[in-house]
């Protein structure tokens, strides 16, 4: 029996799919703030299966104990948190204590019941913008903005309780730009209000809902001058925390891993891309460039291809198709 904290959101309701369609027992703690359970009915006509749903905050130290006082839990996959870098600048005090006392919270009841192993998604925002690209699981880590240093904070946390006890098994996960839906439309990304993140944002000017997309600089040292980064299809990347949870039923201590494809792609190859996919025109703008933005960034793949036997296997096409594929049918 697998637990999935924040279960009903976009990477988390992807991971129960492929949870269940490799035949784990899946039960989903949420507390709603950024998705809706209906996702999980999509999950089960997708799998046929069911995952058994408790809508708690990972902050509620009580609830938690209810939830693992009836299920016996192999492994937790926490994606519960906070992500939106703006916010996190404005609302600081929001951040750290949902993320970080959330996550303490969490750990504490794991220790009580003696739950030994967690899959934690962390993001390669803890690379900061001083290391170049490829970025390598060794470099040092830093961060810009409140939500990135929560990621910094939580690695660190999870080193430290495995360090001091050598019975616990953690998985840190670097995602890189994880994006696309799955293949069937009924589950993706679709966040509320006006995004921030680029897929999300050409999804709304696809379907019309957005005029156009500002192309924040065309002035940077990359092939055309966009940024560019490593985006990942979210199936490969749900794929990757079976791949960990496998892993770490063999081997005490902490891993760290990218989750990235290993290739960058820039802003405009990413729109080239999602017009051919889609049939629509997107158009753009040239903005200024977005404060705290690098020019590039993408992962070195092959720890994870080593350790985990795990790469991505969808490419920047299927990526598109799939997102639009789910903005035709649902934004
Ligand atoms: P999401 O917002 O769709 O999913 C997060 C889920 O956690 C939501 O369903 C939300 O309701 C829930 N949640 C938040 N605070 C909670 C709390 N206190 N108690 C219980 N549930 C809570 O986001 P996502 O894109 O699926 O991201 C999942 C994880 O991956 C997050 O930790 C995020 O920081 C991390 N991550 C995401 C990206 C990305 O680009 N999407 C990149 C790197 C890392
Ligand atoms: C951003 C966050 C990062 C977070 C990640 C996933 C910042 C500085 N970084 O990463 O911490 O982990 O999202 O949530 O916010 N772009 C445009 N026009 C747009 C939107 C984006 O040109 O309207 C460009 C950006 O300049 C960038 C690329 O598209 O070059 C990708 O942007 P985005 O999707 O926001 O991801 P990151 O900046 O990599």
């Amino acid at each position: 029996m697998i637990l999935v904290t924040g279960g009903t959101g976009f990477i988390g309701s992807h991971t129960c799919v492929e949870l269940l369609n490799a035949g784990y027992e899946v039960v989903v703690i949420d507390n709603l703030s950024n998705s809706k359970v209906d996702s999980l009915d999509a999950v089960k006509k997708i799998t046929g299966k069911s995952c058994l749903f408790y809508k708690v905050d990972i902050n509620d130290e009580n609830g938690l104990r209810e939830v693992f006082k009836k299920h016996k839990f192999e492994c937790v996959i926490h994606f519960a948190g906070l992500k939106a870098v703006g916010e996190s600048v404005e609302k600081p005090h929001w951040y750290y204590s949902n993320n970080i006392s959330g996550t303490l919270t969490l750990l504490k009841v794991m220790a009580e019941f003696n739950v030994k192993s967690i899959v934690f998604s962390s993001s390669a925002t803890v690379y900061g913008c001083d290391n170049q690209s490829p970025l390598t699981e060794d470099m040092r880590t830093s961060a810009t903005n409140p939500y990135g240093w929560t990621k910094v904070m939580q690695e660190q946390i999870l080193s430290d309780i495995a360090f001091a006890d050598s019975d616990m098994r953690v998985a840190l996960l670097r995602y890189f730009n994880p994006i696309g839906a799955h293949p069937s439309g009924l589950i993706g990304e679709n966040p509320n209000g006006i995004p921030n993140n680029l897929l999300p944002y050409v999804c709304l000017v696809a379907v019309g809902k957005l005029p156009h997309l500002n192309v924040f600089g065309d002035d940077y040292d990359t092939i055309d001058g966009s940024g560019v980064r490593d985006y990942i299809h979210v199936v490969d990347l749900a794929k990757g925390h079976l791949a960990a949870m496998r892993y770490l039923a063999d081997h005490a201590g902490v891993l760290t891993v990218n989750l990235g494809t290993g290739n960058g792609y820039s802003v405009l190859q990413v729109v080239e891309a999602y017009k051919k996919a889609s049939g629509k025109e997107i158009p753009v703008n040239i903005s200024p460039r977005r404060p705290g933005d690098v020019a590039s960034n993408f992962a070195d793949a092959s720890k994870a291809k080593k350790l985990l036997n795990w790469s991505a296997e969808l490419d920047i096409n299927d990526m598109c198709r799939d997102a639009w594929n789910f903005a035709s049918k649902n934004m």
